[in-house]
Formats: structure tokens, sequence, C-alpha cells
């Protein structure tokens, strides 16, 4: 799928908001990376992002266990109600994310599921601001005071949020149990939150070095952009996904099929 399409920067100023029903999407804090000072340090921080769902308000209730039996599909989907944030940035963040949160109108209590990609400090460094959330971590799934719930998450079995919301199994960054919070029916399409599976548009030379499993990122890369019209990746601003010569008739390759593309090549420049 991947030598079908080609990607270039969404242009625009963030914070990037996409509408869509019934969840928008806004990119809070477009993470980054850096190098600092000499050697190979960096400094570097994870994208933040919310998924608003078209109405919600305050739901105390399904914060409470479900019954026994009632388990982690039904759970998830009521923790999905409100407000989702997917990754939370560093500890160093806290501020700039209390910030960002609140120039959206949403106060961190109104937060009912966080999404952790992966385990990495620069993505979930700020859990502790959302105590009455549900938290998705990896593929560990827990209600607020630590119920954890198994709930089956594989890559073959994705598991559904609310309609057309998807939290997909995408190992290989940071190892076999990293996740993608798919969103369909937005403005630009299918959105597609991927913590590090991509650092940033681009990357195809450079992912490799930080992941711990290549062979699983790598499929794990080709699903996303198989799927995505946009993707939010860990450490660079959103990027379209363009497939050229697809024939939506088909649904597959169509007849004017341009040379495969991958990359971050200038849109301008097509
Ligand atoms: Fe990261």
């Amino acid at each position: 799928m991947s030598g079908l399409v080609r990607t270039e920067p969404l242009r625009g100023e963030p914070p990037l908001r996409v509408p869509g029903d019934p969840y928008s999407v806004v990119v809070l804090l477009q993470g980054y990376v850096e190098p600092e000072g000499v050697g190979e340090a960096v400094r570097a921080d994870g994208s933040v992002t919310l998924i608003l769902p078209r109405a919600w308000g305050p739901a105390p209730s399904h914060r409470e266990p479900p019954p026994d039996g009632g388990e982690a599909k039904t759970t998830l989907e009521e923790a999905a109600r409100g407000p989702i944030l997917v990754d939370t940035g560093g500890p160093w963040a806290r501020e700039a994310l209390l910030g960002a949160l609140a120039g959206q109108g949403v106060d961190p209590a109104d937060v009912t599921l966080v999404v952790g990609t992966h385990g990495h400090s620069d993505h979930i460094g700020n859990l502790g601001l959302f105590p009455g959330a549900a938290l998705l971590v990896s593929h560990d799934f827990c209600l607020p005071g630590g119920r954890y719930l198994p709930h089956g998450l594989g890559e073959e079995r994705p598991l559904r949020l609310g309609p057309g919301l998807e939290v997909w199994a995408t190992p290989g960054h940071g190892g076999q149990r990293d996740v993608s919070v798919v969103v369909a029916g937005t403005t630009l399409g299918t959105v597609v939150v991927v913590g590090d599976v991509f650092e940033r548009n681009g990357d195809e030379d450079s992912w490799q070095a930080l992941s711990e499993d290549p062979v699983a990122q790598e499929r794990s890369r080709k699903r996303v952009l198989g799927t995505a019209d946009v993707v939010i990746p860990g450490h660079g601003g959103p990027f379209r996904v363009v497939r050229e010569g697809w024939d939506p008739e088909t649904k597959g390759p169509g007849k004017n099929q341009q040379s495969p593309m991958v990359g971050n090549e200038d849109p301008t420049m097509h």
C-alpha cells in the first residue's frame, strides 16, 4: 500500500482543528524533536491530541465499575462519551497542556478517557492530571481507582470506542503493545493519531533507529498509510496521505497510476 501513496504536510497554523461528526480532532500540542547541545542529545516532546464528541457533558455515573461480565467493550464505549485525550506530553508540558485544554473549553476533570500510545515519558508524562478518567495505556485498560479489564485488543482485532472511532494495535516503536487511535468521518477524512509509529512526515530514513521492532513497525506504518487521510505523528506536524491513481470505483489503483512516492515532498512541486 505504501508504494501507492505519498505524504505532504498539512498546512495551517496550530492548533489544528478538524471538525467531524460525531468526533472532531484537535492537535493541542504539536510534538517536536530537535538537537540539544553537542553529541546526540535531543530536546523532544510528544504530540497531544484531543478528540471531542459532538455532544458531551459531565458523566460521573459511567465511571462506576461495570457489573461482572459487563467488561471492557461496554466500558470503553462509555468512557469514550466525553473528551478523549491521546497522549499527554511530558511532565514539563503540564502547564502548556492545561492551557491548551482550557483553550478548547475542556477542564481536566471533563476528560473521560486518556489513551497513551506507548509508555515513553514524553507521551504519558501527565497522566496524573486525569485521575477521574479511564486509561488505556498501550494495552493496559483501567478504570479510575486502578481496576484493570481484559479487552482482547490485537492487530486483527481493533477496539471500538464509538461510531468510526477505534483503537488499533500498532506495534513496533516502543515494543509490541503500542496503539493508535483512528477517527473516521472528519472533514479531512480519516485521521489517525499514531504516537511514534511515525515520528514526523518524511521520517523514512530515521524511524528504524528508534524502533524496538522495525519489522512490526513497518507493518504498522503500512496499515496506517492504507487507511489514513491525515496522520498525526508523535514529533512533528500533521500530514496528509495522498493516494496517487486511486480509483474510487474499484477501491484500487487506477490505470493512470504514477510512480511510487512516499516522503515529504513539497506538494507544490507536484
Ligand atoms: Fe516520542
